[in-house]
């Protein structure tokens, strides 16, 4: 009795080794086969029916034509800004994404960059671990978050479940979108300049991409002014970092909390080196539960299309 050979999956950049270990016990795993033996990619691509992809990695129409035979791009990760998703549903191939499992985590690394950058929780550490506080005494007075006026660039699954978590801190919620969403409890503003005028903290969450590119300017910088703090856990692209940099070094805003980056994992040294700004690298939703359960999902997707099911969680472009 023969045994059928293992479907091949072409893992488009590194991948968690959640995800990895999932495709690995089930399927030809082609790790970036295309960068590193483009020989061997060729005599196989057209076999390769699936990609493998993280919510960073880029999926550029130049691989997707190479791939006659390609029906799925499953992304471990919500966000899927680096597919060109066009090219591949002019293939006929579908996106999948890891929607909604990791809204817990990345909103509360959202409220844990507003109360860092807020109440100086990296400054004060070092304040006690390098005897500031014995040498200098008290640290300068932080701001406070409870109460204050919080505006949400993107009201979407994790913006809902940020703007949840600051109810609890009694926050005046307002948020800016494309489309008002008026089944919610928050004050919707029609333009985003207007939002960082009225807020003392501006979260970013929308998706990345063309539509979103360096939408937080300077003028919307100038509008937060000198006391508010800018929280991304978004995507780089969405801030103009340039911007933001000169915002941070003139004292146009008053601080900042970054997870993301124009360029990850390079950071630039001007941002390395301010006091006042809280950086996390790209870790929004690296808990190992949530891991786990967007490498299930990622998994689950391309489970469902190799069984011939309809597959878990395309992207909206592919329902
Ligand atoms: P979602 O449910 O699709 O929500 C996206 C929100 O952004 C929607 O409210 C949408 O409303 C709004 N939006 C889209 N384009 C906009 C624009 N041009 N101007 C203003 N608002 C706009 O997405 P989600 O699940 O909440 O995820 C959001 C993003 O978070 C992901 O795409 C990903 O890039 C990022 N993320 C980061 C991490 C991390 O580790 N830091 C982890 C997970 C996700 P309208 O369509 O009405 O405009
Ligand atoms: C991860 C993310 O960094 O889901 C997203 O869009 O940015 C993050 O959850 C990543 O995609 C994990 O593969």
């Amino acid at each position: 009795m023969s045994t059928s050979p293992r479907q091949p999956v072409l893992a488009v950049t590194k991948l968690s080794p959640l995800y990895m270990e999932r495709l690995q016990a089930r399927y030809e795993v082609l790790d970036r086969l295309h960068e590193t033996d483009p020989v061997a990619f060729a005599a196989i691509a057209p076999r390769i029916r699936a990609m493998a992809a993280s919510g960073e990695s880029r999926v550029a129409a130049e691989l997707i034509a190479q791939l006659p035979a390609l029906q799925i791009i499953s992304v471990m990760g919500v966000g899927y800004d680096g597919v060109d998703v066009a090219a591949a549903k002019s293939r006929g191939a579908v996106v999948t994404h890891t929607p909604d499992v990791l809204n817990d985590d990345v909103a509360d690394l959202a409220i844990g960059l507003m109360l860092s950058a807020a109440r100086q929780l990296p400054a004060a550490d070092r304040y006690v671990r390098s005897g500031d506080w014995a040498a200098k005494g008290p640290m300068p007075l932080a701001r406070k978050m409870s109460g204050a006026r919080l505006g949400v660039l993107g009201m979407g699954r994790i913006g809902q479940a940020i703007a949840r978590r600051a109810q609890a801190f009694g926050m005046d919620i307002a948020y800016h979108t494309r489309h008002a969403r008026p089944e919610l409890p928050h004050r919707y503003v029609p333009s985003l300049v207007q939002l960082a005028a009225e807020s003392d903290f501006l979260v970013v969450i929308t998706p990345g991409g063309a539509g979103t590119r360096k939408i937080v300017d300077a003028e919307v910088l100038a509008a937060l002014g000198p006391k508010g703090i800018l929280v991304n856990v978004a995507r780089g692209s969405v801030v103009d970092e340039a911007a933001l940099i000169d915002a941070l070094q003139r004292g146009v805003i008053g601080g900042a909390g970054l997870d993301v980056f124009e360029n990850e994992p390079n950071v630039p040294e001007a941002l390395r080196t301010m006091p006042h700004v809280v950086l996390a690298p790209h870790i929004g939703s690296a808990t190992g539960a949530t891991r786990n359960a967007m490498a299930d999902l990622a998994t689950a997707n391309l489970e469902a299309y190799f069984a011939g099911q309809p597959v878990k969680t395309p992207v909206p472009e592919c329902r």
